[in-house]
């Protein structure tokens, strides 16, 4: 597995990643388009087959992780950890403080590999992400001191 600077000549390979980690995927369209978008870049784990993707975006000091993916038999070997590693950074080459992100309350996947990268509990949005017919979910707002010299 090597990690790759993510460009829209990618955006297939992380559709695919991304659509067998959500039931809600991005296609092709919405990566391309959102790497287009001011200060949005992103890694992709390439192998035989695209093994996970994440997507960042820094405005003014603050780094917004947009997404972060690993299909299910791809998981557990260190490929989100390695990622987010990348993305945060480039966050801090690029002049980013403070990385922030969103994740699912129930996520406790996500929320352990935040934890363990030393992001903190920062809030909470309620009702924030929509489940259909399973309801509505609170989303916890985790954040990073990219200046912390533990880092
Ligand atoms: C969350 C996700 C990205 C983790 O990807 P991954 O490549 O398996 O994660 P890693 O192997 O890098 O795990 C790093 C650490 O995170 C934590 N972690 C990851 N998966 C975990 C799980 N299922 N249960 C508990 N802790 C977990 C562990 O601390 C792990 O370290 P360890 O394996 O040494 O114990 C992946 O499960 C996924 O894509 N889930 C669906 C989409 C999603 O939830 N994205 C994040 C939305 S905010």
């Amino acid at each position: 597995m090597k990690l790759v600077p993510a460009t829209p000549e990618e955006a297939p390979a992380m559709a695919s990643a991304h659509a067998q980690a959500f039931d809600r995927p991005w296609d092709e369209a919405a990566f391309r388009d959102l790497l287009a978008s001011t200060g949005v870049f992103g890694f992709l784990a390439d192998g035989e087959d695209p093994s996970g993707v994440v997507l960042c975006r820094t405005i003014a000091g603050e780094a917004e992780i947009l997404t972060l993916a690993v299909p299910p038999w791809a998981r557990r070997r260190g490929i989100a950890k390695a990622l987010m590693a990348a993305a945060l950074g480039t966050a801090r080459e690029l002049g980013a403080n403070w990385a922030y992100l969103e994740v699912d309350v129930d996520n406790a996947a996500a929320v352990a590999l935040y934890e363990g990268l030393g992001f903190a509990r920062a809030g909470l949005r309620r009702a924030y992400y929509d489940r259909g017919a399973a309801g509505r979910a609170d989303a916890l707002v985790m954040r990073l001191d990219l200046t912390s010299p533990h880092q």
